[in-house]
C-alpha cells in the first residue's frame, strides 16, 4: 500500500495493516516520507486511534528504525524510570543514584523541557561541565563502572520517534495516548532493560490532565512492556500543582541536593521513594516493596545515594562540588520578585502550567526544541494547595534575569495562586498504582 493509501485508510477509521509500519518508519527516518505527508497520519491517528496490534507495530518500527543497548552482560537487572512529565518534577536526580547505590543499573534516557514541562537533560546540564550527549558505548562503559549513566535520547536511538515527535509537537498531534505509549516505549526498549517503572502525571500540569486517561496511557505502556519481556509497573502521581517547591533547572539541581541530604520536600522524597522501591523489587534486589522502601530509605539517609551521585555527576563531566554546596557552583539568577496574599485566605490551588509559562517568559523553558536556555531562573513556590496565608505573605519568588523579564513573569503569574475561604479538596499524591495484573487504588497519602 502507498502511503498516501494508509493515511486515507486511517482516516476513514481502518487499520495499518501490520507489515507497513517497519517500511514505513524506516522510509520516514531516511527522509524518504516528506513530513507534511507523516503529520496527516498523525492526525488521523489522533482522531481515529490504533488498535493493540497497530500500537505494537508502530513501538517495533520505531524502535527498531535505530540502535539498542546491549546490556545483557552487566551482572546486575537493569531498571528505568520514565515520567510522563510535569512542572518541578526533579525526581530522576535523586532516583537513578539511589537505585544504583542500592545494586541495580539504572540506564536513565530522558529528555529536554519543551512547553510548559521541564525535562531532566536541562536539569542536569545545569551542573557546570555535566554532559549528557553520550554514545551507547560511553552510556554503556559507566553502567558497567558506576552502575549508572544519565544521557539524552542519543541519534542512533529510535530516530524515527526522535523525528515524529518533534513533528507532532509543531502539529498538535501530541495528546493521543496510543502516539505517547509507542514514543515513549520505543525508547525505553531499546535501553535493553530488565523492567521499568511508570511515573505517570494526573492533573492541570500533566500532558493528560484525566486521571481515566492518565490510567489508559499507563495500561497501554504497560501492555507494550510485558509483550516485550520488560516487566512495567506505573503509579499515578499527582501533577495538579508543582512538585516540590523549586521550578527551573539550577534551583531543581539544588533542592535534588537538598533531598539526597535527607532533606528537602516532603511530596518529592515520598514519590522518589515509592518509584525506588518499584524499581528495586523489580532489579530482584529487595523481595516486596516494604523492604524495598527501607532499603531505599537507609541509602537516602546514610548518604550512599548522594555519594553515588557525586561520582556519576564527576563521570559526566560535571563539577563534583555540587553534591556539597551546590549553590558554589550553580548559576544563581541576579534578581528576585515576589508575589504575594493581598489578603488572608486559603490556597486553592497553585497553576503549574502558569508557573511553566512564567519559566518560559524568564528564559529557563522552550516553545521549541532547539532553543537555549538560562539554567539560573526559575520559581520558587512557596505555598501549598490547602496552605492558610495572611494578607503580604510569600508566594512565589520568580529568579530572574533582569527587572523587566521578571515583572513580565510575575504578570503570567498574577493569577496562579488564587486564595479562596474553604479547603480544597486534598488530592492523593500517589493515587494507583497499575501492574500487568491490574489496577490497584493506593490509600490516600494526600499531596497537600
Ligand atoms: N514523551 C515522549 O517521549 N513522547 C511523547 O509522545 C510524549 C511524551
Amino acid at each position: 500500500m502507498r502511503f498516501l493509501e494508509l493515511i486515507a485508510t486511517k482516516r476513514d477509521g481502518g487499520r495499518i495493516p501490520d507489515d507497513a509500519w517497519r517500511p514505513m518508519m524506516r522510509a520516514y527516518a531516511a527522509d524518504e516520507i516528506p513530513d507534511y505527508q507523516m503529520a496527516a497520519l498523525a492526525m488521523a491517528i489522533v482522531l481515529r486511534g490504533l488498535d493493540p496490534a497497530e500500537i505494537e507495530g508502530l513501538t517495533s518500527a520505531m524502535l527498531e528504525s535505530g540502535s539498542r543497548f546491549s546490556l545483557g552482560h552487566l551482572p546486575m537487572a537493569r531498571v528505568d524510570k520514565h515520567s510522563t512529565g510535569g512542572l518541578g518534577d526533579k525526581v530522576s536526580l535523586i532516583l537513578a543514584p539511589l537505585v544504583a547505590a542500592c545494586g541495580v543499573a539504572v540506564p536513565m534516557m530522558s529528555g529536554r523541557a519543551l512547553g510548559h514541562t521541564g525535562g531532566t537533560l536541562d536539569k542536569l546540564e545545569a551542573i557546570p561541565g555535566f554532559r549528557t550527549g553520550l554514545s551507547i558505548q560511553e552510556a554503556e562503559a559507566l553502567l558497567r563502572r558506576h552502575g549508572c549513566a544519565m544521557l539524552g535520547q542519543t541519534t542512533e536511538i529510535a530516530p524515527a520517534d526522535r523525528k515524529l515527535y518533534a513533528l507532532r509537537g509543531a502539529t498538535a498531534t501530541v495528546e493521543a495516548i496510543p502516539l505517547i505509549a509507542a514514543s515513549i516505549m520505543s525508547k525505553k526498549l531499546a535501553e535493553d532493560l530488565t523492567g521499568l517503572v511508570l511515573d505517570v502525571k494526573t492533573g492541570a500540569g500533566a500532558f493528560l490532565p484525566r486521571q481515566e486517561d492518565a490510567l489508559a496511557l499507563a495500561r497501554t505502556m504497560i501492555d507494550i512492556g510485558e509483550r516485550r519481556g520488560c516487566r512495567t509497573v506505573a503509579l499515578l502521581t499527582d501533577m495538579d500543582a508543582p512538585l516540590g517547591e523549586a521550578c527551573g533547572n539550577a534551583l531543581e539541581v539544588a533542592e535534588s541536593v537538598a533531598v539526597l541530604r535527607g532533606k528537602g520536600p516532603a511530596d518529592v522524597r515520598e514519590v522518589t521513594l515509592a518509584l525506588a522501591a518499584e524499581m528495586l523489587v523489580l532489579g530482584g534486589v529487595a523481595p516486596d516493596l516494604a523492604a524495598a522502601r527501607t532499603m531505599a530509605t537507609a541509602a537516602l539517609d546514610d548518604g550512599r545515594a548522594l555519594a553515588r551521585f557525586r561520582v556519576i555527576v564527576e563521570a559526566q563531566g560535571g563539577d563534583p562540588r555540587v553534591a556539597e554546596d551546590p549553590w558554589g557552583v550553580l548559576a544563581r539568577a541576579p534578581i528576585t520578585l515576589t508575589l504575594t496574599a493581598p489578603a488572608a485566605g486559603i490556597v486553592q490551588r497553585v497553576a503549574p502550567r502558569a508557573i511553566g509559562a512564567a519559566i518560559i517568559a524568564l528564559g529557563g523553558g522552550r516553545s521549541h526544541t532547539d532553543e537555549v536556555i538560562d539554567p539560573a531562573v526559575g520559581v520558587m513556590v512557596r505555598a501549598r494547595p490547602g496552605q492558610s496565608v495572611a494578607a503580604g505573605d510569600t508566594l512565589l519568588v520568580v529568579h530572574a534575569p533582569d527587572d523587566q523579564r521578571g515583572r513580565a513573569a510575575l504578570e503570567i503569574l498574577a493569577e496562579a495562586v488564587p486564595l479562596g475561604p474553604a479547603v480544597p479538596a486534598p488530592r492523593p499524591l500517589i493515587s494507583h498504582r497499575v501492574t500487568a495484573g491490574g489496577v490497584e487504588e493506593l490509600p490516600a497519602a494526600p499531596s497537600h
